[in-house]
This record gives structure tokens, C-alpha cells and sequence, in this order.
């Protein structure tokens, strides 16, 4: 058997593995839910961490960030110009704001990995259509993809409808299997590229999709006084939604859906 074909077949969860992530799937997204009622100006990105690592301890569970490669916090709170991995801190939510929560967790070794972008009333047409694009090209990108499709599929769908509204996409930070392991092979890039064009989705593999969309251009900077957080080098927006699907015989199945959060279809709005 060819090498690649091996690592391949590491990569299949069986039907134990896949009951395993969708309980940590579930959970996590029970815990975005949570997440999204404390949500509001004044509230402090730190004080969005203490109720990520409290809930999910109360429950049993571990935050897969906290000193995941040294990162020191249970969950990343990107506002406006950082595209991902801001650290929780005293920082003050405050009107206009767009934040960004990401938040992963281990359920019995299991990993559930989501985001969302929140709007803190009243916001600009920017900051909605911004929010809004990263929205649908992540449902985009699940409408597109099937058993044995191409990677690049997920790449080619969200590339066309960002540029379709005039925004650019995040290259450096990617998509990823998961299961067992936080970050796993493959690599979900969203952009197409030429080891996207050949490798498949197989029935049985679990990966996120979660596209940073930058209002202006796509490159970022990342912030060497505290090595995590990425920021857009032009100062402009950038918003970014995830969520962790497995690859079933049938079509793709969104293991981290919400109970109260934004469903397929919706729409963003910046009045209070
Ligand atoms: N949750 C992020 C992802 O979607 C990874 C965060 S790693 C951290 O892959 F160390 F920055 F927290
Ligand atoms: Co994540
Ligand atoms: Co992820």
C-alpha cells in the first residue's frame, strides 16, 4: 500500500470515533450558546474566558487551547483588525465592535472546534457585510462540498463569493482535521491550491471549515509582543465563522450546530 494511502485511512473514523465527535461537537456548541448571552458592550474579553473555562470544567470537559503550545487562555476573542487567535485580556467590548470567539474543546479525548463572529450593536455597513460574507461562505463552502470531492472544492466556493463582494481571503491560517488530535491532517485551505486539487473528502474524515474574510487585503501580521495574535496589515476588518463537520456517506454533517446561534440562511444586522 502507497504511504499516502495509509496516512489516509488513519484519518476514517469508525463508528465509535464518529459518535465521539459528535458528542464533543454537541457540547461545544452547547457552550457557544452559553457564550452568546454574555455577549454585549462593556463585558471584558477576559471575562468571556473565565465562563469558556468555568462551564466546561463544570461539565466535566477540558479547553483544548489552554497551553495548547503554550497559548495561556481557553478561548480566542479576535476584535475587528485581528483575524484570529487574540487573547482573552481586560479589554473592554464596546459598541461597533465585531468580536470573534473561538472556542475548542475536549469531550472523553474527542475535539469540537467552532466560531462565531458577534456584532455589538450599532455597528457599521462594513462590520455587517463583513460578518455577513464570512457567514455564508462557510455555508457555502458545506452546500458545495460531497463524499469524494476535492479539498479545493471548499477553496473554490468561498474564494468566488468573497471576491463577489469585493473582500479578500485569509491565506496563512487554515482549516484542519481533527478528532483524537487538535490539529490533524488534511490542511483545509480556503483558497484552492494545487494539494487541494488532489486530495479528497472521504466518508468517515472530520475537519473544520472556518474562512477569514478581510475587508481589505488579505494579508496579515502577526504580533510579536505576544506571538499569538494575527492582525489584517492594513488596519481594515476582518471576521471569520467555524464550524467542525464530518464527512458522511450521505453529505457533509455539521457536528457543532447551535441550539440559538445564526443557522444557514441568516442575517446579520447592526441596529441595537
Ligand atoms: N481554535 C483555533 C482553530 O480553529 C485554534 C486556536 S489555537 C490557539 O484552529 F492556541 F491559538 F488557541
Ligand atoms: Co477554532
Ligand atoms: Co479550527
Amino acid at each position: 500500500m502507497l504511504k499516502e494511502d495509509k496516512n489516509v485511512r488513519k484519518l476514517i473514523l469508525d463508528r465509535e470515533g464518529r459518535e465521539g465527535m459528535r458528542a464533543a461537537g454537541r457540547f461545544n456548541a452547547q457552550l457557544m450558546d452559553e457564550v452568546r448571552q454574555h455577549i454585549r458592550a462593556g463585558v471584558t474579553t477576559g471575562e468571556i474566558d473565565r465562563i469558556v473555562q468555568e462551564f466546561t470544567r463544570d461539565h466535566g470537559h477540558t479547553p483544548a487551547t489552554l497551553g495548547y503550545l503554550g497559548y495561556p487562555k481557553s478561548c480566542c476573542t479576535s476584535i475587528n483588525d485581528v483575524i484570529c487567535h487574540g487573547i482573552p485580556d481586560d479589554t473592554v467590548l464596546r459598541e461597533g465592535d465585531i468580536v470573534n470567539v473561538d472556542i475548542t474543546t475536549i469531550v472523553d479525548g474527542w475535539h469540537g472546534d467552532q466560531s462565531e463572529t458577534f456584532i455589538i450593536p450599532p455597528a457599521t455597513e462594513e462590520a455587517v457585510a463583513v460578518t455577513q460574507t464570512a457567514f455564508d461562505c462557510l455555508y457555502l463552502a458545506i452546500d458545495a462540498i460531497f463524499p469524494g470531492c476535492t479539498i479545493s472544492t471548499i477553496g473554490d466556493a468561498i474564494v468566488a463569493e468573497a471576491k463577489r463582494r469585493g473582500f479578500s481571503v485569509v491565506r496563512e491560517y487554515v482549516g484542519h482535521g481533527l478528532g483524537r488530535v487538535f490539529h490533524q491532517p488534511p490542511n483545509i485551505p480556503h483558497f484552492p491550491d494545487r494539494r487541494s486539487r488532489q486530495q479528497k473528502l472521504l466518508p468517515g474524515m472530520c475537519f473544520t471549515i472556518e474562512p477569514m474574510i478581510n475587508a481589505g487585503s488579505r494579508f496579515t501580521m502577526l504580533d510579536k509582543s505576544d506571538g499569538w495574535t494575527v492582525r489584517t496589515r492594513d488596519g481594515k476588518l476582518s471576521a471569520q465563522f467555524e464550524h467542525t463537520i464530518l464527512m458522511t456517506e450521505d453529505g457533509p454533517e455539521i457536528l457543532t450546530l447551535t441550539e440559538h446561534g445564526p443557522s444557514k440562511g441568516h442575517r446579520f444586522n447592526g441596529q441595537p
